[in-house]
């Protein structure tokens, strides 16, 4: 049987995972958020991989919860249920996750785009969170990084009508990076690329203080990024680079 999750090295520091359960446009049963999670964490703890790129199938990235499932769990299910760490897997990653969206983000699905750190779209994608439609609301983050991304006017405007938005309109509210003409997938590798051959300690303190940054007072999160700077200055590739540059060689570029 195929896996629901595949997991490809596409190119060098770059790890490709990939939703594979198209027939049911990639909906996150509990069994798909399992897979998903140990695959996050592998290549997570994967020395050789810098970057993770997400991507579904070419119909849908996700729609979301697995909307079955979700309708025979009870009340009591719900609140004896911890959320699933997948959740808390997303939040917490140190390397950079790009995901790429062709087709659908919905539901769930726009969730997990919501807590990436950079989003590619192709200029068909989709997004949306319809929980409202169904009686509920995102509760796997997304009325509270929306509303972080995008402002309370913009979020609620979404939130209270389950309305879609295209690619340019994510963009535009600051969900999306790049709106790609056609393949999603092969800009977001090429951006994951790009990003695995930086200096790996920088991206990680670039990613941490981005992340932690916002939702600490100014004068916290300007000591942070200090503290950070001032551990990168520690790193033997500073010195290098720095070298190179001052001596006009190849640390110019
Ligand atoms: N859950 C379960 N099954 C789903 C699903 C979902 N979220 N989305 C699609 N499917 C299934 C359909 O039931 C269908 O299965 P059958 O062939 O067995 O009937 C199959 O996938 C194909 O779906 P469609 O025929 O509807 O395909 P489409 O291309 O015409 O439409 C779609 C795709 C727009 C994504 C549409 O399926 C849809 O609107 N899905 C629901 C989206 C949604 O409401 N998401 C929010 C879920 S709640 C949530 O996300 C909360 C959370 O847990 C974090």
């Amino acid at each position: 049987m195929e896996s629901i999750v595949k997991v490809e090295r596409p190119a060098d520091g770059v790890s490709l995972v990939r939703l594979n359960r198209p027939e049911a446009r990639n909906a996150l049963s509990h069994a798909l958020k399992d897979a998903l999670d140990a695959a996050l964490l592998d290549v997570e703890r994967a020395s050789d991989v810098r970057v993770i790129v997400l991507t579904g199938t070419p119909e849908a990235f996700c729609a979301g919860g697995d909307i079955k499932e979700l309708g025979a769990v009870t009340v009591e299910e719900q609140l004896a249920m911890r959320e699933h760490p997948l959740w808390r897997t997303l939040g917490a990653l140190r390397k950079p996750l790009v995901v790429a969206v062709d087709g659908y983000a919905l539901g769930g699905g726009m969730e997990i785009a919501l807590a990436a750190d950079l989003v590619v779209a192709s200029e068909g994608a989709v997004f949306g969170l319809p929980e409202i439609r169904l009686g509920i609301l995102p509760g796997a983050g997304g009325t509270q990084r929306l509303v972080r991304l995008a402002g309370r006017q913009r979020a609620l405007r979404y939130l209270l009508t389950g309305d879609r938005l295209s690619a340019r309109a994510a963009q535009a509210m600051g969900i999306v990076c790049e709106v790609a003409a056609d393949d999603a997938v092969a800009a977001a590798l090429a951006l994951a690329a790009s990003i695995a051959a930086m200096p790996p300690l920088a991206v990680r303190q670039i990613k941490e203080v981005v992340q932690l940054g916002p939702d600490a007072s100014l004068a916290a999160a300007l000591a942070l990024e200090r503290n950070a700077n001032l551990a990168l200055f520690g790193t033997e590739e500073r010195t290098r680079r720095m070298k190179a540059f001052t001596e006009k060689g190849s640390g110019r570029a």
